[in-house]
């Protein structure tokens, strides 16, 4: 499959590598796509990627990751040019620096998922790939047990091709309900940040789901 990744950072660097690896098309879509960094990222996946503006990385693609800052979402949605139809796989999460450290900025009655779906007008937007670690989108499975990751979205014929997607990494995906639903993952993203930050969990750690 052809996936466009809207900024290369660490997220967006882990996916498209793990990705590539399991045989998709990566391009990257970068405000400099020549940038030394983003050459590197390139070199280190091998043949499977490539990167250019976000405008051409969008029309290359049915499926889009958004994995910029928060702050940077709309402006990044804007750059993508026409998305109807698209699939937009929103990893963002609303972080904010506050008196106590990194908070959600939004998420009681509004999410980052729903502002994209928003800003994305005609494409359909799933919130992702937010709930974890950048290392752990690298590599979900821990001692052979998988770490979960979420879908939330309202495209019910699109959803299973997203979970599919988000399996083939590594993780035990579960349907996460509607888009509205992202005001929770953004919130157990949050849980993750401040265990793995402020806790002493450290980013080694992956939440699962037990069963009886
Ligand atoms: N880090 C994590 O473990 C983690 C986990 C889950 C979710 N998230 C969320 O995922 C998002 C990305 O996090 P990150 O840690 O990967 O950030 P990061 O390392 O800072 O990378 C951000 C990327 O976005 C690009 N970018 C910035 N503005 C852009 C624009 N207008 N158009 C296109 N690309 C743009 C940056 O490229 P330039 O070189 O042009 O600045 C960079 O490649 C955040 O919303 C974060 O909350 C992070």
């Amino acid at each position: 499959m052809n996936i466009a990744i809207i900024g290369a950072g660490n997220v967006g660097g882990a996916l498209g590598a793990n990705w590539a690896q399991k045989g998709h098309e990566v391009f990257f879509g970068m405000r400099d796509p020549k940038a030394e960094k983003v050459q590197s990222l390139l070199r280190a996946i091998g043949g499977k990627a490539r990167a250019g503006s976000a405008a051409e990385a969008a029309a290359s693609a049915g499926m889009i990751v958004l994995s910029t800052p928060w702050p940077a979402a709309e402006a990044a949605i804007r750059s993508m040019g026409n998305i109807k139809g698209k699939i937009i796989l929103d990893a963002t999460n609303p972080l904010a620096r506050g008196p106590d450290g990194i908070s959600l900025e939004i998420g009681h009655s509004i999410s980052a998922g729903e502002k994209v779906q928003g800003w994305a007008a005609g494409a359909s937007v799933f919130k992702t790939l937010n709930t974890t670690g950048f290392a752990n989108m690298a590599n979900p499975v821990f001692n052979g047990v998988k770490s979960v990751m979420f879908v939330a979205g309202d495209d019910a014929a699109s959803k299973p091709k997203v979970m599919s997607l988000v399996g083939e990494l590594g993780f035990e995906v579960i349907d996460a309900g509607p888009l509205r639903n992202a005001r929770l993952l953004e919130a157990h993203a949050m849980l993750w940040i401040d265990l793995a930050l402020a806790r002493g969990q450290g980013r080694e750690f992956a939440f699962s789901i037990l069963r009886r």
